[in-house]
């Protein structure tokens, strides 16, 4: 079984991710962590951000050891990935890893931006998690300081709109609502609130 998950930015989408995938005995993949670890590669060299080639390259070779890097958290990476993940030969370079997880017993929960439109277009159970932005960026902005990074409010928010605008707009694999996926408004639920309005979702589909 396949739990899809999208939704844009700081929406809430990956703890309810790791939260079902707990819950179902799921294995969970955070699919923006791979286009983060291209971004890192990519800043950390010193490649331009749009040279599709190079990103590609970095995206055919990337070794999933590098996902659990706390450096790829930062809103510097979040930003430099929604321009990377925008280059068509990045993207179809990363496709195959993401079914291939997918794929594996007993079940799999993928959260990102096009898990229900393009990765998993047969994805048993599509959610769709969205959230207002001043709340997304409000949230953001305690995680930044609790992992004792500075951040600033207003400028989180104007990040959070400018990734949303990117990521919704881009000609490939853009960020939207699968017709066949459940709507979820996190705005003003707690998380056992959205984890349990997640596994009612789930279950009326099972
Ligand atoms: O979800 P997260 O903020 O970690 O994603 C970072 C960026 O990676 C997003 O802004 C988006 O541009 C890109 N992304 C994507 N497709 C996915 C997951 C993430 O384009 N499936």
């Amino acid at each position: 079984m396949i739990i899809a998950i999208d939704g844009p930015a700081a929406s809430g989408k990956g703890t309810l991710a790791k939260r079902l995938a707990a819950h179902y005995g799921f294995r969970h993949l955070d699919t923006g962590v791979i286009y983060r670890a291209v971004a890192h590669a990519l800043l950390t060299t010193g490649v331009d951000l749009k040279d599709e080639a190079r990103a590609a390259q970095v995206a055919l070779t990337l070794d999933s050891a590098t996902f659990d890097n706390p450096a790829l958290k930062s809103q510097t990476v979040g930003s430099a990935a929604s321009v990377v993940s925008a280059l068509p030969k990045v993207r179809e370079a990363l496709v195959a890893f993401q079914r291939q997880f997918a794929s594996q017993p007993p079940g799999a929960v993928l959260d990102g931006r096009d898990i229900g439109t393009v990765i998993c277009p047969d994805a048993a159970v599509k959610i769709y998690v969205v959230a207002d932005p001043r709340i997304r960026a409000q949230r953001r902005t305690l995680e930044a300081l609790s992992r004792g990074e500075p951040a600033d409010e207003a400028a989180v928010l104007a990040d959070i709109l400018a990734r949303d605008e990117r990521d919704q707009n881009r000609p490939i694999a853009p960020l939207k609502q699968a017709p066949d996926a459940i709507l979820l408004d996190n705005s003003h639920l707690d998380i056992e609130s959205g984890v349990r309005a997640a596994i009612d979702i789930v279950e009326a589909v099972r």
